[in-house]
């Protein structure tokens, strides 16, 4: 089976996001990922709600929304209402992950539960039957450019393991510090979907690294 891609729009140039979404989605992206940051769950401010409206006008590709922010069930209705396909939240940004769960589900749209290096990801035992995706962050969340964390890749194998249990109905997202070198560790370990930044978006040929990345070679 040949993975996803998600082109994450971090590593755009923001003086020009139209223009940057139309190259990756002529070179055949599958979706985009939009990293969303509060300066609070991590030391970072990205963008929000208003740029994610304004470019739901410039594509068709589903919007992969990922949410770094503390209490995500506050902001759920109105990331669905700018265009959402899928949300992922962070395991580690509240308490109600069912309620969380539930309320995104309750949108039509794929729910999804992030973990941070540090979390194992024995916690999607719990959550297998009601989730649509896994994301395991394979940097720590804040920022684009980083190298990956070796140590994710054994949590990769262990939530690749518990998804067999749906029938693989659970795929596996990895994000963070992807690209030619490190794609064969995270997909020999069990990665379904690959989220990456730099690499594509620093491309001259954002196809040719999209093709590599669907072969998962
Ligand atoms: C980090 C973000 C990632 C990041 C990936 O917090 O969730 O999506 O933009 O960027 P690269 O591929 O550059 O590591
Ligand atoms: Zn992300």
């Amino acid at each position: 089976m040949s993975n996803l891609v998600a082109p994450s729009l971090l590593a755009a140039d923001f003086s020009n996001l139209a223009h940057e979404i139309e190259r990756v989605e002529k070179a055949g992206a599958d979706m985009l990922h939009l990293d969303i940051m509060d300066g609070v769950f991590v030391k970072n401010i990205s963008f929000g709600l208003p740029v994610v409206k304004s470019i739901r006008k410039c594509t068709k590709l589903p919007f992969d929304v990922h949410l770094m922010i503390i209490d995500p069930i506050k902001y759920i209705d109105q990331f669905v209402d700018a265009g959402a396909d899928s949300i992922s939240f962070h395991y580690e940004s509240c308490k109600n992950h069912m309620e969380v769960i539930d309320r995104i589900k309750s949108h039509g749209i794929k729910a999804c539960m992030a973990v941070s290096p540090e979390t194992s990801a024995e916690v999607l035992r719990e959550f297998k039957d009601k989730l649509d995706m896994f994301l395991i962050m394979t940097v720590h969340p804040g920022f684009g450019g980083q190298k990956l964390v070796e140590s994710t890749l054994d949590s990769i194998r262990t939530a690749h393991e518990i998804s067999r249990e749906t029938g693989f109905r659970v795929p596996i997202e990895v994000d963070g510090g992807i690209n030619r070198e490190t794609l064969k560790l995270v997909t020999d370990a069990g990665a379904d979907i690959i989220v990456m930044g730099n690499a594509i978006f620093t491309s001259d040929d954002p196809k040719s690294m999209i093709d590599f990345l669907r072969e998962g070679k």
